[in-house]
């Protein structure tokens, strides 16, 4: 029997130079290098707790976040073929403005060429089968302190490096959320260039939401990671479609983090809270609410990864939009094993195995899809 192609869309790189800048600062993000020990990775705000000493802030970071080589070992350890790298959380963000533009330059740059380096090296004579050798390509990162017109223009060259197959966002947009007006011009640059989106969170939800800072940090990353991060990516979405931007930008494609956070779960609530608002009459206004249902944008616009860590969420995520349009994740360097290194990590065999049962034996054709094949067509990898 063939092997089976397994594609890795959700995995993430922090380039030297990143972390480098990273290492300059000393708000969030930063990079904080201890007397003793590994360096301490602190970007969510809820890492930045004063009450925590700093050499226990954020996480520890080591070489799987920057070393392509360590990705390369991950890969292999864990059977995928191909990944498509994307910048890690939270990208240009807090980049200056007038800065944004050649970070994003040098970012993509870099990303484009350690693809082709790899490529190159794992197949030099260009003979081998997809399942035989390792293959990379990237999501780019965007200049979004800059002006849009400069987003524009790094989306448009992005679209000619041979590597890159989409962008990686997180919810800000440019300052003001996915519903700004103000971004329209970079959809329309998403749609013309066919690039795909791949929305992330990063930001979370206010302390508050939780029981306020002790409460957050009393338990780690939970809070903010398993339920502040879905929830962002569903509110961000939600204000895209309320806001008619998949009205407007009918071709535009949009791949969301962790099976859409909570978006599958609550399509049904959202669709029948915007039917009894088709207008949005609240405080006298008289907008109208978004033209196409949430089911239509979920099967022709909306792709969605499988790091949900449970058949119950893929469940969902299958019934709302449809098994071609899941793709396999890992979400590496995050939620390494705790214990024994060596070991394969837990966060990527639970995904293995929530996607197996699934769809269970008898739907091997659908599972093949969700490893590998929906990405190979997705994102045109040419893998065969
Ligand atoms: N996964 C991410 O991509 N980013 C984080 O900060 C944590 C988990
Ligand atoms: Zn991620």
């Amino acid at each position: 029997m063939a092997t089976q192609l397994v594609v890795d869309i959700h995995t993430h790189v922090y380039p030297p130079s990143y972390l480098a800048m990273l290492r300059a600062r000393k708000t969030v993000p930063y990079v904080h290098d201890p007397a003793e020990g590994e360096p301490r990775l602190i970007i969510l705000s809820s890492d930045d707790d004063p009450a925590t000493p700093l050499d226990q802030r954020g996480r520890p970071v080591d070489t799987s976040y920057s070393d392509i080589n360590v990705k390369l070992a991950f890969m292999e350890k864990h059977g995928i073929h191909c990944s498509v790298i994307s910048l890690a959380n939270p990208w240009l963000d807090f980049v200056p403005s007038p800065e944004a533009q050649q970070w994003a330059e040098r970012i993509n740059n870099d990303l484009d060429s350690t693809c082709a380096q790899v490529n190159q090296t794992s197949d030099p004579e260009g003979t081998k089968s997809a399942t035989e050798k390792q293959t990379l390509f990237a999501f780019g990162a965007l200049p979004l302190s800059a002006p849009s017109s400069v987003v524009v223009e790094e989306i448009k060259r992005l679209s000619t490096l041979p590597n890159i197959r989409g962008v990686i966002m997180g919810t800000s947009g440019l300052g003001k959320g996915l519903d700004d007006p103000a971004l329209d011009a970079i959809w329309k640059a998403l749609e013309e260039t066919q690039l795909l989106l791949f929305l992330h969170p990063h930001y979370g939800l206010p302390d508050e939401a939780f029981g306020g800072p002790e409460a957050v940090s009393r338990y780690g990353h939970v809070l903010p990671l398993a339920l502040g991060f879905p929830l962002e990516t569903t509110i961000a979405v939600t204000r895209m479609l309320l806001s008619g931007v998949f009205d407007r930008f009918q071709e535009l494609r949009v791949l969301l983090a962790h099976s859409g956070g909570t978006l599958p779960f609550l399509a049904g609530r959202i669709e029948s809270c915007i039917m009894h608002e088709r207008k949005f009459v609240v405080n006298g206004g008289d907008e109208p609410g978004p033209q196409r249902s949430i089911w239509d944008v979920l099967q022709t616009n909306i792709y969605l990864d499988a790091v949900i860590y449970g058949s119950a969420g893929l469940q969902a995520a299958v019934a709302a939009g449809s098994h071609d349009r899941l793709m396999f994740g890992t979400d590496h360097p995050f939620f390494p094993p705790l214990q024994d290194e060596d070991e394969k990590w837990p966060s990527v065999t639970t995904n293995y195995k929530a996607i197996r049962s699934c769809f269970g034996e008898e739907k091997a054709d659908s599972i093949g899809m969700v490893l590998g094949s929906n990405a190979n067509r997705v994102l045109k990898l040419g893998l065969e």
